[in-house]
């Protein structure tokens, strides 16, 4: 009989990341007496917050624990400034070791309490699935409300100097995929796998992480396809949260940063979705699953998201593997899926990719291949445990055991219809 994502499988791999949550689970008061409360992505590597990591556990939390989830989101929101700025990363229990501590974009290198730059914008998106599985705490949707809104409007007025819709990051990681290789060519000597990363960070602090400054005299800064596809899913969630209809002002600018990755993004003769670089926009045209993002935005047309599935999604030559999604095609000359220390989005499947493109896969019909690529994963993490990422060859587990981010296979295996035995 074929394997399937039957309830007891689901129901291991749901008490398997619940025990990873709960292992990762840090609470205390930071030094000056604020409390926190969130879930480290897996020690020893990761011992502090990450913002996009904490919006992913908020939303496993979810179906666990509400009210950690609410607590951990509560608690990245309060890192951040009133400007409405939330940082990359927060310090709250300990400093950035000091071997570690030159890789973040702090202002100063040693003692800050967080970075002075960001990461994918999914707050609101969170937030708002949190609320909804908080019928305990009806206050917590609207609790937050003003601070929600000024975070999107930051990110609207500082990372957005020409104005298209488009928001703009200013270091490799402010996405989250560090090293992925379609940054190569954008940062050049100083991405993030090189050592002339720590000058760009040192470069980018004498500019005080200003987004305008920087673009002013430098061509190294990218409007990023997966960080806006993920801003205007959390400014249509933002709308929702603020009881705007259809028509409401956020889910228009969500719409104006939908139509902008189609007139400056998407690449009618490759299929596929391109970062723009720098003051001149040169696309970059390296094929990752960042590429593929929109496909999680059901109001861009049906032929264009079915022509990221049927010529990339489920190519063998390119996205369909044994084992996940792979971060990179496989027929890029940097497609590179094994462990490395010091790179990790240059080829292995990460459970975060699936998350985000296997429902939307699912909703155009595609339930077959959407329960393979889910049922693959399981399986991987079955033998190897919620690992880091997977070789989407063999399945093998890589790099970080106990590994945060993972748990949303729970996340999405509970989300699939399709897989009710
Ligand atoms: C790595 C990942 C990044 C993640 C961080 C913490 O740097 O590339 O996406 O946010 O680890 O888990």
């Amino acid at each position: 009989m074929p394997e399937r994502l039957d309830a007891g499988r689901r129901a291991r791999l749901r008490a398997a990341a619940e025990g990873v949550l709960r292992r990762n689970w840090r609470e205390g008061r930071y030094r000056d007496g604020t409390p926190y409360a969130f879930t480290c992505p897996s020690t020893p590597r990761y011992r502090h917050q990450w913002y996009w990591d904490s919006c992913f556990h908020a939303i496993v939390w979810r179906r666990f624990d509400p009210a950690r989830a609410r607590a951990e989101l509560r608690t990245l929101l309060h890192a951040g400034r009133l400007d409405g700025f939330i940082p990359h990363t927060v310090f709250w229990d300990r400093p950035a070791r000091w071997r570690r501590a030159p890789f973040y974009g702090t202002h100063t290198v040693f003692g800050d309490q967080a970075t002075a730059t960001t990461q994918t914008p999914l707050l609101a998106l969170a937030w708002e699935q949190v609320a909804d599985a908080s019928p305990d705490d009806p206050g917590f949707r609207t609790e937050a409300l003003d601070s929600l809104r000024l975070h999107y409007e930051w990110l609207a007025r500082e990372r957005d100097p020409d104005g298209d819709g488009l928001i703009t990051i200013i270091l490799p990681d402010e996405s989250g995929l560090d090293d992925s290789p379609k940054y190569d060519q954008v940062f050049r000597w100083m991405r993030h796998d090189l050592p002339g990363h720590f000058w760009l960070i040192e470069r980018n602090r004498r500019l005080g992480y200003d987004a305008r400054r920087i673009a002013e005299r430098h061509e190294d800064h990218v409007e990023d396809v997966l960080v806006n596809v993920c801003y205007a899913l959390s400014l249509r969630a933002l709308g929702r949260l603020l009881g705007e209809d259809d028509e409401g002002e956020h889910a228009r600018r969500a719409a104006r940063t939908e139509q902008a990755l189609l007139d400056r993004c998407w690449d009618e003769r490759r299929g596929l979705f391109f970062d723009v670089a720098g003051n001149r926009e040169r696309p970059v045209a390296v094929s990752t699953w960042s590429a593929l993002a929109p496909l999680a935005l059901d109001g861009l047309p049906e032929d264009v998201r079915r022509r990221l599935v049927e010529e990339h999604l489920l190519d063998h030559r390119r996205y369909l593997a044994a084992c996940g999604i792979p971060s990179v095609s496989q027929d890029e000359p940097a497609f590179n899926p094994g462990f490395d220390r010091w790179r990790c989005w240059r080829g292995p499947s990460w459970v975060n990719t699936a998350w985000l493109l296997v429902p939307p896969l699912a909703r155009l019909g595609y339930e077959e291949e959407a329960e393979r690529i889910v049922l693959s994963l399981v399986l991987a993490s079955e033998r190897y445990g919620l690992r880091e990422y997977y070789h989407p060859r063999s399945g093998r587990g890589l790099a970080a055991r106990h590994f945060g981010m993972s748990t949303l296979l729970a996340d999405l295996a509970d989300g699939m219809v399709c897989s009710t035995p």
